[in-house]
């Protein structure tokens, strides 16, 4: 053990001066711990140093005990001044790392976007309930009575191999993927009671090429209104309305003679396209007429006191060219980018 030097102000200078370096010396807490240990503690200098007071003669303790205490004293300080000081950067530090940004973006899950064709069918939809209409429903696989029998097509009617459909299996159940929106005709009519009008959106089958202007699934919609007094004049009326809600003022419609078995007489319809993207024309936009007599009996409605319209066109053919889609397959492989392009509105 090494002796304690005999306390003189260089000693003390020499033992503070020591502490002080080790003091300013520690960079956190945990090193000014030891400092503290070994300049401070029973066994730092200054504490040997004070211990030999006892030893000194009684007329230098005042002044020795004076120079010992005030050292002790700096020191004591001066670990206090860098505790606190390391403290705060500590402080400091831990806040930083711990720093949450509130205004930072969180990284979301892509919501996806609503498909052009629905938005188009709803806003179809929303302009008959508009006029008072209601959106009638009915399955896509359907009952060949529906489908067929009831619209008046013939058994061996050509019309039944016309519309390419997709026969299911047992074929003695008589169920087909439906090949137009045209049953839910005979479904609202009979759930129903008249006067009736109805639209009816929907997807329907048929045993088409996948191609840029056919789908085998793709959808329409309907309509249908039967009540007393109703003429050609109404359905004229109600297809230029629409017309012009979808293509704009200057939209009207054509129609040209055809053939359906459920109406009669019937007519192909005719888009008058102010805004198509080519110049303003005429475009095949689906197919109407009066309700043929026959529908109306096989729904148990008088024809003698009911008559009625109906129509039909294809959704993805109106997309097609009121939007300038130019490959009907976009709207069928469900690429969010291609749905992104129309936002909330087509
Ligand atoms: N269902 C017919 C078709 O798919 C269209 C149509 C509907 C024709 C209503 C007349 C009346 O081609």
């Amino acid at each position: 053990m090494s002796e304690t030097p005999e306390i003189t102000p260089e000693a003390v200078e020499s033992a503070v001066d020591a502490a002080l370096a080790a003091i300013a010396a520690a960079a956190d807490t945990a090193q000014l711990k030891s400092v503290r240990s070994a300049h401070q503690g029973e066994g730092a200098p200054l504490a040997a140093l004070n211990a030999r007071l006892r030893d000194v003669p009684k007329d230098r303790k005042a002044e020795l005990g004076k120079l010992v205490g005030q050292a002790r004293g700096r020191v004591t300080q001066a670990l206090a001044a860098r505790e606190a000081e390391l403290a705060e950067a500590e402080t400091a530090a831990r806040l930083e790392a711990e720093r949450i940004d509130i205004t930072a973006l969180p990284s979301r899950t892509r919501v996806g976007a609503r498909h052009p064709l629905t938005l188009l069918q709803e806003q179809i939809g929303d302009i008959f309930v508009g006029m008072g209409w209601a959106i009638a429903e009915g399955p896509e696989l359907e009952h060949e009575w529906y489908n067929f029998d009831a619209l008046n097509f013939d058994v061996d009617h050509p019309a039944r191999q016309m519309q390419d459909t997709f026969f299911v299996d047992p074929v003695d159940r008589h169920l087909v993927m439906r090949t137009h929106t045209s049953p839910v005709q005979m479904r609202s009519m009979l759930e129903r009671d008249v006067p009736v009008y109805v639209a009816c959106p929907g997807r329907v089958y048929r045993t088409d090429e996948f191609d840029a202007t056919h789908l085998p699934v793709f959808s329409q919609i309907e309509g249908l209104v039967v009540d007393k007094g109703i003429t050609m004049a109404h359905l004229r009326g109600t297809l230029d309305h629409l017309a012009r809600e979808l293509f704009g003022a200057d939209a009207k419609t054509r129609l040209r003679a055809n053939y359906f078995p459920f109406t009669e007489p019937s007519a192909e319809l005719d888009l008058w396209h102010p805004t198509f993207k080519g110049g303003a024309r005429w475009i095949e936009w689906g197919g109407c007429g009066m309700v043929n007599p026959n529908v109306l009996r096989a729904a148990g409605i008088d024809p003698e006191v009911y008559s009625g319209f109906a129509f039909g066109m294809g959704i993805e053919r109106t997309l097609m060219f009121r939007s300038d889609v130019q490959d009907m397959r976009d709207m069928a492989e469900g690429d969010v980018r291609f749905s992104e392009q129309f936002g909330m509105v087509v």
